[in-house]
């Protein structure tokens, strides 16, 4: 099941895509809306101790999964949930099943209809009517890491051919879902890609959902 008020951003690291979340942020406030932004692994006590483990310890690749879902359960259950329960709050998240698919699944190798198995246990089938998946090459996303000058964690420090892997992860994802998943080309300036970003909100939001302008006070 989709949530109109439920969206998600995507892309590997270094894609640039976390930059754009206070512009997400801004123009749902602008349209009435209360505004959660939120993160994956993580986003609740729980989840945040799994992340730490998922993104620094070495562990099989299925409890790699594993801790990506049952952090994923908790986040739902706890933050997501609840907040979408209330039409008035958009729930924004940093990442959420697409990047399993992309970099568990095909990157990594875990089949993707045990991927699958795991959305509907721990995940309800829960899906954001929107995610936006911020693409660059991999030698522009390469270098965009190297300037943040910060330790690399375990996914920061994976090859080109991995990173290549999970662009051809969430094309994928692009492929199944059309409607839900739109691509942003973030190799271009900010201002092109705040642009690119604006527009394609602007049609979601005509298509999906009421605009709760504030009145003006005379
Ligand atoms: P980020 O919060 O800096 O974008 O990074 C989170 C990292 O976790 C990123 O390298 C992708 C990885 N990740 C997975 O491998 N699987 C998942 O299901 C999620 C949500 C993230």
């Amino acid at each position: 099941m989709k949530y109109k008020n439920f969206i998600t951003i995507e892309g590997i690291d270094g894609s640039g895509k976390s930059t754009y979340v206070p512009v997400l942020k801004q123009m749902f406030e602008d349209l009435g809306y209360n505004v959660i932004i939120t993160r994956e692994p993580g986003g609740t006590p729980y989840a945040e101790e799994l992340r730490k483990r998922i993104l620094n310890e070495k562990m099989p690749l299925s409890q790699e999964v594993e801790l990506a879902f049952l952090a994923r359960k908790d986040h739902l259950e706890k933050l997501i949930k609840p907040a979408l329960e209330d039409e008035k709050t958009i729930v924004i998240s940093d990442r959420y099943t697409d990047s399993t698919y992309a970099y568990q699944g095909v990157a990594s190798g875990y089949p993707s209809e045990k991927i699958d198995e795991f959305v509907i246990s721990h995940q309800n089938d829960i899906w954001p009517a929107l995610t936006l998946i911020f693409s660059v090459p991999v030698e522009v996303s390469q270098q965009r890491l190297n300037k943040t000058g910060k330790i690399p964690d375990k996914f920061e420090s994976k090859d080109p051919e991995f990173f290549l892997k999970c662009i051809d992860g969430y094309n994928e994802q692009i492929k199944k879902d059309p409607e839900r998943c739109k691509f942003v080309d973030s190799s271009k300036t900010s201002e092109q890609t705040t642009e690119q970003v604006k527009e394609l909100l602007k049609d979601f939001v005509e298509q999906n959902l009421l605009v709760r302008k504030k009145t003006r006070q005379p």
